[in-house]
């Protein structure tokens, strides 16, 4: 019997870079998958590789910003195997300005993103959790650039920190549901967030100790422990999969 087997995931921002990753890590240890992402040909691409690769999966369009698309995603992951046991929330989008001149439209759309859909797939699948009487798991994907300052994206690094207390906060609100709930920390990791030519590739910078970039199979199977039974005592943590790149930090 796989690690995974009669577990239902959704996961968010299913891109070809690490939610698509993440989709097809639960899905070949036998999860169903839910792969929802704003951009309805990403979640369909996804879904469609797991199910090329052996696995069961769906793909859902949903901007998860929209309290009634939210709702609906989950409701469709329920309509279609049943139940919900995992929830990743992997979408994100990023930008480069600083406190000088991010305009106003961009912080709001990037916490919106980040914030707001973590709050509106959480809430939704937890509560479908807590119906079902059966617990579950949720893994929320910070960044490095929560833990510290950054010197471009002062919206991204400002959610990325309050995704860090969100998971703290959610696994203390949702233990005695038997619901856990942590995050996973990565690095530069294959293409970047805003999509287009990877940034990643080339000798990797001097900050990262490993001597490579990321690779979304590091992040997805980081995931893959956390929402596992291997993880049952783990719950409010943050995993790093940086390399090293967080261990400088005082707290690490
Ligand atoms: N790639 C990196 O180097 C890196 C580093 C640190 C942290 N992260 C984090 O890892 C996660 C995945 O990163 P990635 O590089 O794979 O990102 P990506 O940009 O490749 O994919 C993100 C996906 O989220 C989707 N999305 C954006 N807004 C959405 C919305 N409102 N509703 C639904 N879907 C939406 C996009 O369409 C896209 O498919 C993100 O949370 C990111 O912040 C990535």
């Amino acid at each position: 019997m796989a690690l995974l087997d009669g577990k239902v995931a959704i996961v968010t921002g299913t891109g070809p870079n690490i939610g698509g990753e993440i989709a097809r890590a639960l899905a070949a240890k036998g999860a169903k998958v839910v792969c929802v992402d704003r951009d309805l040909d990403r979640a369909e691409a996804a879904a469609i590789q797991v199910r090329e690769e052996g696995g069961e999966a769906l793909g859902v369009g949903c901007d998860i910003t929209d309290p009634d698309e939210a709702k609906r995603a989950v409701q469709e992951a329920v309509a279609t195997y049943g139940r919900v046991d995992i929830l990743v929330n992997n979408a994100a989008i990023t930008h480069r300005e600083t406190i000088l001149d991010s305009p106003f439209e961009t912080w709001q759309r990037v916490i919106a993103v980040i914030l707001n859909g973590s709050f509106l797939m959480s809430q939704n699948a937890a509560n479908q959790m807590v119906s079902q009487g059966e617990g579950g798991a949720v893994v929320n994907i910070a960044s490095t650039s929560g833990h510290m300052g950054t010197k471009a994206g002062i919206a991204y690094a400002t959610a990325k920190a309050g995704i860090l207390n969100f998971t703290r906060s959610m696994a203390l609100q949702l233990a005695e549901h038997n619901i856990r709930v942590n995050s996973v920390t990565p690095t530069q990791t294959g293409i970047p967030v805003a999509g287009g030519k990877s940034r990643w590739e080339g000798p990797p910078p001097d900050n990262i100790p490993r001597g490579r970039w990321g690779k979304p199979s590091d992040q997805a199977q980081a995931v893959l422990f956390l929402v596992s039974s291997n993880a049952d005592f783990i719950t409010g943590t943050d995993l790093k999969v940086d390399g090293g790149v967080t261990a400088g930090l005082a707290g690490g």
